[in-house]
């Protein structure tokens, strides 16, 4: 299942997968704690696997940060879910939604119906990143001819 986590409840999973192999990966993020900004935690009975991070960064534009699955449970759609339900979360909120995709998974945010909106750039001392987005708009339809 997915709901509203708070800010505390993200660090582990950000330091053990976004922060592997990097260190002194800054896992607390600017605007963690805004007033706007939402946490999105999936569980597995009580246990976290993964998590997404929604923040607004204009009128009806929203940044997507800090998502990870933990590696017991990746490649089993639990991310996309995430996206999925974060997305539709913001329906009325968000018209554009963006992210900086690290260069490893541009795929799988290619594949839940982003697109590149930069060149490569590099965000120290963590790699290449793609920003990515995609109108909302296109997700809410998406969803409607599924049910
Ligand atoms: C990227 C990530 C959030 C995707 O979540 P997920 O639940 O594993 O993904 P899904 O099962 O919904 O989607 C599967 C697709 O994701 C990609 N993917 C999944 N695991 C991956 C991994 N370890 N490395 C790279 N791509 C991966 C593939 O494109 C895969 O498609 P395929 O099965 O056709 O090859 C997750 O793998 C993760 O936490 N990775 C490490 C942290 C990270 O890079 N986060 C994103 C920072 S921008």
């Amino acid at each position: 299942m997915i709901k509203l986590i708070s800010t505390e409840e993200t660090h582990p999973l950000r330091k053990s997968v976004l922060g592997e192999n990097i260190p002194n990966y800054q896992y607390i993020y600017k605007g963690d704690d805004d007033e706007k900004t939402l946490h999105f935690g999936w569980f597995e009975n009580e246990t976290l696997g993964g998590i997404l991070t929604a923040m607004k960064t204009e009128e009806k534009i929203w940044q997507f940060r800090g998502m990870a699955v933990s590696q017991s449970h990746q490649a089993k759609n639990i991310g996309s879910q995430l996206l999925q339900f974060a997305s539709n979360y913001l329906k009325n909120e968000a018209e554009v939604i963006w992210l900086n995709a690290r260069e490893k998974v541009v795929n799988f945010y290619l594949k839940n119906g982003f697109t590149a909106a930069s060149d490569f750039f590099d965000i120290k001392p963590i790699g290449l990143h793609l920003k990515m987005s995609k109108l909302n708009k296109e997700n809410i339809d998406f969803n409607h001819k599924l049910h």
